[in-house]
């Protein structure tokens, strides 16, 4: 059994978890930053996950009794996300490792979102949809690698959320709080529905949704209603269509997004359609956690994965089906 400490910093989050390569989680403590107004800012983020980071980390090592020398290695997600806000956590990293002589090993934010939902749900070869503020995907396991069966060709559908939430002066996280709203609407609004064979388009989506709201003819309910019914939809479609591909029996969401009642209940009704289960990601463990790092850093330092100090530079733009997953078998 192996033990690694994680960090997580790719976004909005800075966080620290415990975790072993045969699925125990011995600490997960985040702090998410919030801007006071607009988007996320990565130098502000970048700021805060600073300002919080030996805070975060002395409370992980607390709450699972470990000291930092009974931990077999440091994993840091070392992308895909913000630069700045990346460094913090590479940074923190690249120092833990030298000073207690630890391993250094990298993880691949999306895959770790993608191994804490299979260990949390106990599916063993689920279909994942990813649906967060960063990401939009869907992702099954084949030859070695998570492979796209999927994507989003501009927007990613939380952003897309987020961003209308903004638009009309709600905070962040603006996904639920657009579906609060969404729940009072009763008439669909005409929406694009872009769906190009498997990927997905949400940035037209968005615009016209602003423009709707903006001509002033349709009610707030309606537009929202309209908005999350559409994007959801074109979602569920694509995954339908890999979960039927693929044919198999599983299928689950990971990120920030499957927290979403509307969305999993989209989601749970298509693969029961398919005879497949279904299974969300715990709500601890759906947003961006430190957790998720270090159990994916546990089982990939098992199989025998580090990074050296020189190499472990950050890759905002580092896509999943570039990385090697030594832990599963076809
Ligand atoms: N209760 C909720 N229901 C639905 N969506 C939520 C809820 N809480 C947060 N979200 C949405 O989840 C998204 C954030 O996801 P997450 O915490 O995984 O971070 P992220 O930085 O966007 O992740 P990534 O880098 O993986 O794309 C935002 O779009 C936010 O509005
Ligand atoms: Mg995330």
């Amino acid at each position: 059994m192996t033990i690694v400490l994680g960090i997580e910093s790719t976004a909005h989050t800075f966080g620290v978890g415990i975790a072993s390569s045969d699925g125990k989680i011995f600490a997960n403590v985040n702090d998410t930053y919030r801007p006071v107004s607009g988007g996320i800012h990565p130098r502000e983020a970048s700021e805060h996950h600073s300002k919080v980071a030996y805070k975060i980390l002395k409370e992980a090592l607390s709450i699972s009794n470990f000291s930092i020398k009974d931990i077999d290695g440091i994993a840091v997600a070392l992308g895909p996300g913000l630069g700045p806000c990346l460094r913090v956590g590479a940074t923190l990293a690249r120092f833990l490792s030298v000073s207690y002589n630890k391993p250094l090993v990298p993880v691949n934010h999306a895959v770790a979102h993608i191994e804490i939902s299979r260990l949390d749900t106990g599916f063993k070869d689920p279909v994942i949809v990813y649906v967060a503020g960063g990401n939009t995907l869907i992702t099954s396991f084949k030859d070695g690698r998570y492979r796209i069966f999927g994507e989003t060709l501009d927007m990613p559908l939380g952003n897309c959320l987020d961003t209308f939430a903004r638009e009309i002066g709600l905070s962040y996280p603006g996904v639920p709080k657009v579906e609060e709203i969404a729940k009072k609407g009763k008439k669909y609004i005409e929406m694009p529905y872009s769906v190009k064979g498997q990927d997905l388009s949400y940035s037209g989506l968005l615009t016209h949704a602003l423009e709707r709201l903006k001509e002033g003819k349709y009610s707030l309910e309606d537009i929202c209603f309209s908005l999350v019914e559409t994007a959801y939809s074109m979602l569920t479609e694509v995954s339908e269509r890999a979960l039927a591909f693929l044919n198999k029996n599983e299928l689950t969401i990971t990120g920030g997004l499957a927290r979403s009642k509307i969305l999993c209940m989209k989601l749970k009704e298509m693969a029961e359609d398919h005879g497949a289960l279904f299974k969300a990601v715990s709500p601890s463990f759906a947003g961006d956690n430190g957790a998720m790092i270090a159990y994916t850093g546990a089982l990939a330092l098992n199989s025998g994965v580090t990074i050296s100090l020189e190499e472990s530079y950050v890759s905002p733009l580092w896509r999943m089906d570039e990385v090697d997953i030594p832990w599963r078998k076809d």
